[in-house]
């Protein structure tokens, strides 16, 4: 069999092997945090923001937004159907309630049409995702924010690096969160990062993420229910290295995802999604649909891919289909993704020729013989 066809995976160099061992042999007594310190100013001076917090992943992160934001039982928050469940589940972990809304088919981000309709007396925040590479609308997601006085919470784990217009994203809104777990452009095994430019809600969530210790009473002592939500200074060593290296990683990841859309453009039963124009994307996914009149199935198809080693992912359910949440709004697109959607294999290790055997297999299995 040929070789596993990954769907994520990262480049891994001697930089990274040399920053995680000078963590693992110096990262001790008076450095014992030094590539945290480090990866945190790299980070905020990267995106541009103000203030940074590495966690243990992005959901830590996530939750470490939703509490310093002061969300609670009975506030709503409008979040968009479409995530990994992460997302939401940072809005339960506070015991606010989701309300999703339905997302914009091309971008596959929160449809800010839709959010207005979503607002009750009630809603306190929007949490947004920058989903599959591309950036959600910030300017109507702003504009609705400040009229109606919410918060804002870009979930930004799959667009490490990526902009909307000239901003990088997760600096826009109140807070920003980033994932480092192994599929992402940027890995570190696990990891996350908060950033924030406002000093009064990253000192909240700083609070929160190292158990509430209260240091003016004594570094022991604790002043409210916390969380150890730290990174590790190995992992950020690792972290650290592969930010370095984040342009270098979204020009390897552009040339996957301009080899998709060579080889895929004249199949007519995959409609592959194009970058928003105000988005200058990381690159990260390759992503699209099914369309309506094919051979078979999305789920047949991704069957058939796994035989042949080839790894690709449907869409994500719709969350406000799962247990523990409900639907107030109907979220056609958000569905559509979930039937229809296909991600594809964009691990790094990857060649041109491997893409162009995943199309060309894609091709025959949904259109009968074609040879590239
Ligand atoms: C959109 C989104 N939000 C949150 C997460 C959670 O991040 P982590 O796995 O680092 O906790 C992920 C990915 O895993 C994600 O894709």
């Amino acid at each position: 069999m040929r070789k596993k066809i990954a769907l994520a995976g990262p480049d891994i160099t001697q930089k990274e092997i040399d920053y995680v061992t000078d963590a693992v042999k110096n990262g001790w007594y008076e450095t014992y945090d030094m590539h945290i310190k480090k990866l945190e100013k790299t980070f905020t001076d990267y995106v541009g923001a103000k203030y940074a917090i590495a966690t243990y992943c992005g959901t830590h992160a996530l939750h470490l937004a939703t509490l310093a934001l002061g969300l609670k039982a009975d506030d709503e928050v409008i979040v968009t159907d479409q995530s990994y469940i992460a997302t939401a589940q940072a809005v339960s972990y506070v015991g606010a309630r989701c309300v999703f809304v339905d997302i914009d088919p091309d971008t596959l981000c929160i449809n800010p049409a839709l959010i207005e309709k979503a607002v009750t007396e009630k809603t306190k925040a929007i949490m947004l995702v920058h989903f599959a590479g591309m950036a959600a609308d910030m300017d109507a997601i702003m504009r609705l924010a400040s009229k109606y006085n919410l918060k804002v919470i870009e979930d930004a784990c799959q667009l490490v690096g990526g902009k909307y217009k000239d901003r990088y994203v997760g600096t826009i809104g109140d807070a920003g969160v980033f994932s480092f777990q192994g599929a992402k452009i940027a890995v570190g095994g696990e990891g996350g990062m908060f950033v924030t430019n406002d000093q009064e809600l990253y000192k909240r969530a700083l609070h929160y993420g190292t158990f509430c210790r209260n240091d003016k009473i004594s570094y022991l002592w604790s002043d409210d229910i916390g969380y150890n939500y730290r990174i590790s200074n190995v992992t950020a060593a690792l972290i650290l290295a592969q930010i370095e290296r984040i342009d270098e990683l979204i020009g390897k990841k552009k040339n996957i995802y301009d080899w998709y859309h060579k080889y895929l453009s004249n199949c007519k039963s995959v409609k592959l999604l194009k970058i928003n124009q105000e988005c200058q994307s990381n690159y990260a996914y390759v992503t699209g649909y099914i369309t309506d009149e094919t051979k078979i199935s999305r789920d047949e198809l991704i069957k058939k891919l796994l035989e042949l080693n080839i790894h690709v992912r449907p869409g994500y359910p719709s969350m406000s289909a799962m247990p523990n949440y409900e639907r107030r709004f109907d979220v056609p697109f958000s569905e559509k993704y979930w039937k229809k959607g296909l991600v594809f294999p964009t691990a790094l290790n990857l060649t041109e020729e491997d893409i162009k055997y995943v199309c060309t297999e894609v091709i025959k299995l949904i259109e009968g013989e074609h040879t590239l």
